[in-house]
């Protein structure tokens, strides 16, 4: 059997609106009059650890009471035709629920905690809560396993080498602000086609691309059949 088409699909926080999951640059745009970068960042959580963790608290029960949406499952079912690879900015674990098979969270994941005192200790959080006073094994605080603003992003590498590999591009609800995530799609190779999915597209310029000005179950739905797994 020849190999299926390779098929790169890059999600941001438009992914989940549709699942009840709010965007961060949308309206208003503040988390109890904070803006985002005030609590995902290392200074953030130094000042004041326990607002971090009730902010990542209030979104795991956000995402726990959300269904993935038609758009999860459309990515789910493209996999019976393209060999897909999910690069996702979200934390929340809406491609998982709704069975996606390769998924790299660029920025870190919701349901997981990490020792502060050893990066490689990497816990699962059952249930909503991390708090004050949650400690790994070796005694230190457990952080959010997410990657806040002023960190590296460790998994850059590897969706680099997914991009450069694409022979099919599928970008989905990010407003391509956020550096480096922005910048993967200039890694694909020249001619591949570049789909971007989004109701209020961002102003990129980048070649080959086709916009759908649409929120995602529908412009994913229009993409999927469109696209030729030949
Ligand atoms: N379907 C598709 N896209 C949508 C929908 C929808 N139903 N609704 C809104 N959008 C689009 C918006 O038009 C916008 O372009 O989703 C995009 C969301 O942009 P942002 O809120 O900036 O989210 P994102 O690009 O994922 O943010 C990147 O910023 O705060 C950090 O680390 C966080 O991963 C996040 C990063």
């Amino acid at each position: 059997m020849e190999s299926l088409k390779k098929l790169i699909v890059l999600t941001g926080a438009g992914m989940s609106a549709e699942s009840g999951i709010a965007t961060f640059r949308g309206a208003g745009g503040l988390w109890e009059g904070h803006r985002v970068e005030e609590v995902a960042s290392p200074s953030a959580f130094l000042a004041n650890p326990g607002l971090v963790l009730d902010f990542y608290n209030h979104r795991r029960k956000n995402v726990l009471d959300s269904e993935p949406n038609r758009g999860h499952v459309i990515l789910k079912e493209l996999e019976d035709n393209f060999n897909v690879t999910i690069i996702t900015q979200n934390v929340d674990d809406l491609h998982e629920r709704a069975g996606s098979s390769h998924i790299i969270h660029l920025h870190g994941e919701l349901f997981k905690a990490r020792s502060t005192a050893d990066p490689s200790l990497i816990f699962k959080i059952d249930g909503t809560d991390l708090n004050l006073g949650d400690k790994c094994p070796k005694g230190s605080q457990l952080r959010p396993h997410i990657v806040w603003f002023g960190e590296g992003v460790p998994l850059m590498e590897d969706a680099i080498m997914e991009v450069e590999s694409a022979e099919v591009i599928i970008v989905v609800g990010t407003s391509m602000q956020v550096y480096p995530a922005a910048s993967l799609v200039e890694f694909a190779k020249p001619g591949v086609p570049i789909y971007l999915v989004d109701p209020n597209p961002p102003k990129v310029s980048i070649k080959n691309l086709q916009i759908i000005s649409k929120g995602a179950s529908e412009g994913l739905a229009l993409v999927a059949s469109s696209i030729s797994p030949w």
